[in-house]
C-alpha cells in the first residue's frame, strides 16, 4: 500500500509558486494578492482562513483578511465584494463558506467577478469547467487531480466512483475527471444520498473518491482489492483524550481500508494540504491572466 503524501506534494507546488513570485519581485512587478472574507466566528472557518493567509505570506503574495461581523447584512457584504472586484491589489477574492443563514450564498458567489473567483464557484467558471475550457478550477477537486498525477495513477478509461455531490467537491471533481484531457478521461459514477446501495457502486471503483462528510462511512467491504482511495472527509469527532477535545477523521475507515488498497490518502495530510496549495496556484493564475503573462 502506498500512502499518498498530500503534505509533500502540496509543499512542492507551493515551493514552485514561491519561486515564480520571487521572479516577479525581482522584476519589480506588482505582486499577486488574495483577499479572504470571513463572516462571523465559526472556529473551523477561522482556522482555514488563518492558514490561507499565512500561506500567502510564506509564498510572498499579498494577503488581506477581511473579518466581518456575523450580523452584517447581505447588502453590505455584496458592496464590500464589489469594492474588491475593482481593487487592482487583489487578484483573488475568497469568501469563506459557510455563511450565516440570513445571507444567500449563491448571490455572494455570483457577485465575485469570475476573473477573481479563485474558488472556482462562480457559475461562469463552473460552466467553463463543464464544457472543457481552461478556467479557475475549484481547489480541492483540482488538488485531487494533481495528487493522482503526481503518483502516476492512470485515470484514462478507469472507473472513478465519487461519493457525494456537493458543489465544492463531488460535482466539480466528477466533471474534471470526465474531461477529454490527459490526467482525466475517466468513466465517472456519482453516488449520493438517494443512492440505495452505495457499496454496489463503490466495489466497482478503480478510484474511489469519498466526499460525503460522514466519518468512516467507507468500510473495507465497500472497496475493491487494489483500488485507489481518496478521502476528502474532514469530520470533527469528539475525543476526550485529544488536546482540543476532538480529532479530525476522514470519510474512510482508514485502518481497515488501507490494508486492501494500492494507494490511499490519509486524513489529515492527504487532500487537505492540497486545497491551500491549489488556492495559491489559482491566485497566481488569476494574476497571470490579468497581466497577460
Ligand atoms: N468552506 C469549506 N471549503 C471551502 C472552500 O474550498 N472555499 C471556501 N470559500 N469555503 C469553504
Amino acid at each position: 500500500m502506498i500512502l499518498i503524501d498530500g503534505k509533500k506534494v502540496a509543499e512542492e507546488i507551493k515551493q514552485n509558486i514561491k519561486i515564480q513570485i520571487s521572479e516577479l519581485k525581482e522584476e519589480n512587478n506588482k505582486l499577486p494578492g488574495l483577499v479572504t472574507i470571513i463572516v462571523g466566528d465559526n472556529p473551523a472557518s477561522q482556522v482555514y482562513v488563518n492558514m490561507k493567509s499565512k500561506t500567502c505570506i510564506e509564498l510572498g503574495m499579498n494577503s488581506k483578511v477581511e473579518q466581518l461581523d456575523g450580523n452584517i447584512s447581505e447588502e453590505v457584504l455584496l458592496t464590500i465584494i464589489d469594492k474588491y472586484n475593482k481593487d487592482e491589489n487583489f487578484h483573488g477574492i475568497l469568501v469563506q463558506l459557510p455563511l450565516p443563514k440570513h445571507i444567500d450564498e449563491d448571490k455572494v458567489i455570483e457577485k465575485i467577478i469570475p476573473e477573481k473567483d479563485v474558488d472556482g464557484f462562480h457559475p461562469i467558471n463552473v460552466g467553463n469547467l463543464v464544457i472543457g475550457k481552461d478556467t479557475l478550477f475549484p481547489c480541492t477537486p483540482y488538488g485531487i487531480l494533481k495528487l493522482l498525477e503526481k503518483y502516476h495513477i492512470e485515470t484514462k478509461g478507469r472507473h472513478v466512483v465519487v461519493v457525494g455531490r456537493s458543489n465544492i467537491v463531488g460535482k466539480p471533481v466528477a466533471n474534471l475527471l470526465l474531461q477529454k484531457k490527459d490526467n482525466a478521461n475517466a468513466i465517472v459514477t456519482v453516488c449520493h444520498s438517494a443512492t440505495s446501495d452505495i457499496s454496489k457502486y463503490t466495489k466497482q471503483a478503480d478510484i474511489l473518491i469519498a466526499a460525503m462528510g460522514k466519518p468512516k462511512f467507507i468500510t473495507e467491504n465497500m472497496v475493491k482489492e487494489n483500488a485507489v482511495v481518496v478521502d476528502v472527509g474532514t469530520n470533527r469527532v469528539d475525543d476526550p483524550t485529544a488536546k482540543k477535545g476532538y480529532r479530525i477523521v476522514g470519510d474512510v475507515d482508514f485502518d481497515n481500508v488501507s490494508k486492501k488498497v494500492s494507494h490511499i490518502t490519509p486524513v489529515p495530510g492527504g487532500v487537505g494540504p492540497m486545497t491551500i496549495a491549489m488556492l495559491m496556484y489559482n491566485t497566481l493564475k488569476a494574476y497571470q491572466r490579468k497581466n497577460n503573462l
